[in-house]
């Protein structure tokens, strides 16, 4: 009697073992784990014979049965801890990072092409000796006008009025507030640049922005004159068209130079005949420029009797929509996707 219940163990232990070593996950171990060690599982069913054995078939049954019990546990136990590293080791392997692999493709964004112009600008005037400065977009009244000549209640305001913040700022309306400020900080003879965006209270148009940029440029020495200016911007304009280009001076005024005046180049479409682009004038304007006003040397605390200098502001919006043929002033500052990602 107890010689086959003592077989039988032996079975149920050797099969579970198999299937143990066997099993494909640790669901399939828990099931193996049921059908052997199970409250009603194989080995209890057996077990709960044991009551009709004689004391000494009691006892060696019983030890049978724990010691195959353990044998299954064991089995079952060795197989989980190698299913769990094999499922580790493939997490691992999924994961893998190749260092030496490129990184993806992703779409980010590219400078904008006003601030492309600008550095292209200040690289060019960087190579002519000029020093690259940086000026506040809030401005005192006094930079952006009074320190200009242009007194509280002169016309000229009227041309440039522009958006007043508390205590009597402005939102610089041009960036020539940063000659007298250049001169205060750097004194004379100073070559400087000062890129920067500007703010007019205008009514939009196609050419017209209340938010756009300028490139002031100044310089003082003792003996500049009118054939300095004109030979910086004949000079800006063949290394911006890879040429020289025909230029002429306008008389113009602005209360801070004198004289004042207005650079055209010959138009680039036409050749000087007359276009659409040019409104059939054969001319485009570059920028206002002049020979910086001695008051204004004078609030930059430069002396007017031994220094002379000249100024221009290019209109950056302008030189970047003649390079791309952008008809519309409004796109530059939209922020509109279509209109960006064509650059
Ligand atoms: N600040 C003038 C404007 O914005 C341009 C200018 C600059 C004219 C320097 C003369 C000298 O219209």
């Amino acid at each position: 009697m107890s010689e086959q219940i003592l077989q039988a163990i032996a079975a149920i232990e050797a099969q579970a073992r198999a299937a143990a070593a066997a099993a494909a996950s640790l669901e399939a171990l828990q099931a193996i784990e049921r059908d052997a060690l199970g409250k009603s599982g194989q080995l209890s069913q057996i077990l709960r014979g044991l009551k009709d054995l004689d004391d000494a078939g009691r006892k060696s049954v019983g030890q049978a049965g724990n010691v195959a019990k353990r044998q299954v546990e064991a089995a079952l136990a060795a197989r989980k801890s190698a299913l769990e590293s094999a499922a580790i080791a493939a997490a691992l392997a999924g994961e893998r990072i190749d260092p030496t692999e490129p990184a993806p493709r992703r779409a980010v964004g590219h400078e904008h092409p006003v601030k492309t112009v600008m550095r292209e600008l200040e690289e060019l005037f960087d190579s002519m000796g000029f020093t690259v400065v940086d000026g506040p977009e809030i401005e005192t009244d006094f930079f952006n006008f009074e320190a200009l000549n242009i007194p509280p209640h002169h016309p000229a305001r009227d041309t440039q009025d522009t958006f007043y913040a508390e205590g009597g700022a402005v939102l610089r309306t041009h960036t020539s507030g940063m000659q007298v400020r250049a001169m205060r900080n750097l004194g004379a003879p100073l070559r400087v640049v000062a890129p920067g965006r500007v703010f007019r209270n205008e009514t939009q148009d196609a050419s017209h922005e209340h938010t756009f940029h300028q490139l002031e440029g100044l310089v003082v020495d003792e003996g500049i004159s009118v054939a300095h200016l004109k030979a910086v911007l004949d000079e800006l304009l063949a290394r911006l068209f890879g040429e020289r280009v025909a230029t002429r001076l306008r008389p113009h005024h602005f209360p801070f130079v004198e004289p004042g005046l207005e650079l055209d180049f010959q138009c680039r479409l036409c050749m000087g005949k007359g276009c659409a682009t040019c409104k059939q004038s054969g001319w485009i304007e570059l920028c206002g420029c002049g020979m910086v006003h001695p008051k204004v040397l004078q609030a930059g605390n430069v002396d007017p009797e031994r220094f002379t200098g000249f100024a221009f502001g290019l209109g950056i919006d302008r030189l970047t929509m003649m390079r791309h043929a952008i008809s519309d002033i409004r796109w530059v500052m939209s922020g509109d996707l279509r209109f960006l990602g064509q650059f």
